[in-house]
């Protein structure tokens, strides 16, 4: 069987996939940082990212076949707060997971964002050259660059997805769900464009792109891109709720703390072709999220925080 470390398992991505990892038949094992696990089919410890001098030797002693490094600091306006913490856990940490990785022997999936572009443009491709506007951005493409520099065999995904998460509120997608089930109104910006995957099919596609061995940098993105409006609508239409509480408001009108990028609508050709396969769709995505729901889904991951 084999060994497979998912980093930020107590994350939106990390449970999810560690999760389904173990469900495929992967010896999986999750770090989390401060949530402790409990009640998960995986073998869970915490491990704080910020020692980086520990790294090595926890990769070493675990010995994986693959990595898949999902922690960071992901909350664009902690980030924002704290951005010695951010080099640290979106930079650093990545860099030494990347040296580890490749001094062991071990695959790596790096998992990067969307958000090292401005969106001035969107339609991004792998070769556009980014511009990240928040600190959040610009330690993250830098924890890119640094994976590269200490093991260019390694593979980055940049990536945005919806999904269920253990805090029942980290996804766009639990956002509309939450408040238009409680009848509350809500802002959709209809000027901001994304790409976002269900995160099922992201954790599908990593491990394809392990078995694959891809190596290099990869937009893992829904082909579809959609305002944030737009999503909003389809996923009040999926559970029946009422699309006319969501407001259709423009964001370059409201644009306050952090900056946000606008289009980031991403070009996924490279890893279609990559993979020989089509990309699940918009409309597949908001279908599995749906069944996930029905199958109990997000009561299994809030249940999994100890
Ligand atoms: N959500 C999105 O749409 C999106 C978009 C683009 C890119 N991404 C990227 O996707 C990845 C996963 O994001 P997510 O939304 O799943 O994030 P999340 O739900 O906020 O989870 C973050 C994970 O990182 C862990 N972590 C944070 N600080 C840590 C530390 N000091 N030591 C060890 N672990 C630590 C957290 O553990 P504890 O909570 O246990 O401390 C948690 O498991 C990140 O690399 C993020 O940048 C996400």
């Amino acid at each position: 069987m084999k060994k497979l470390l998912v980093t930020g398992a107590s994350g939106l991505l990390g449970l999810n996939l560690a999760l389904k990892a173990a469900d495929l038949g992967w010896d999986v094992t999750g770090w989390s940082g401060r949530r402790a696990l409990a009640r998960v089919p995986f073998n869970a410890e915490q491990v704080d990212l910020v020692n980086l001098g520990d790294i090595l030797a926890r990769v070493a002693a675990l010995s994986p076949d693959l990595v898949i490094h999902c922690a960071a600091l992901a909350d664009i306006d902690k980030a924002e707060q704290h951005p010695a913490l951010a080099e640290k856990l979106n930079a650093q940490a990545p860099e030494a997971l990347a040296d580890a990785a490749r001094k062991i022997g071990a695959q790596l999936i790096h998992i990067s964002t969307d958000a090292v572009f401005d969106g001035t443009r969107g339609d991004y491709r792998e070769t556009d050259e980014p511009n990240p506007i928040s600190v959040y951005a610009r330690t993250k493409l830098a924890g890119e660059r640094a994976v590269f520099a200490a093991y260019p065999q390694a593979a980055a995904a940049r990536v945005n997805f919806y999904g269920w998460s253990p805090t029942g509120q980290r996804s766009l997608a639990e956002f509309f769900y939450t408040h238009l089930r409680s009848e509350h109104t809500v802002n959709g910006f209809t000027d901001v464009f994304f790409s976002p995957l269900y995160v099922g099919h992201l954790a599908d596609i990593l491990l394809k792109m392990a078995e694959q061995r891809l190596e290099g940098l990869y937009h893992v993105f829904c082909p579809q891109a959609t305002s944030k409006y737009a999503f909003g609508v389809s996923v009040a239409r999926l559970f029946g709720l009422d699309e006319s509480l969501i407001n259709p408001v423009a964001l370059q009108e409201l644009q306050t703390g952090t900056l946000r990028s606008l289009n980031l609508s991403m070009n996924t050709d490279k890893l279609q072709a990559a993979l020989d396969e089509p990309l699940p769709g918009e409309a597949d995505g908001l279908q599995a999220f749906h069944a996930d729901w029905q199958a109990g889904l997000p009561d299994r991951l809030v249940a999994s925080i100890a």
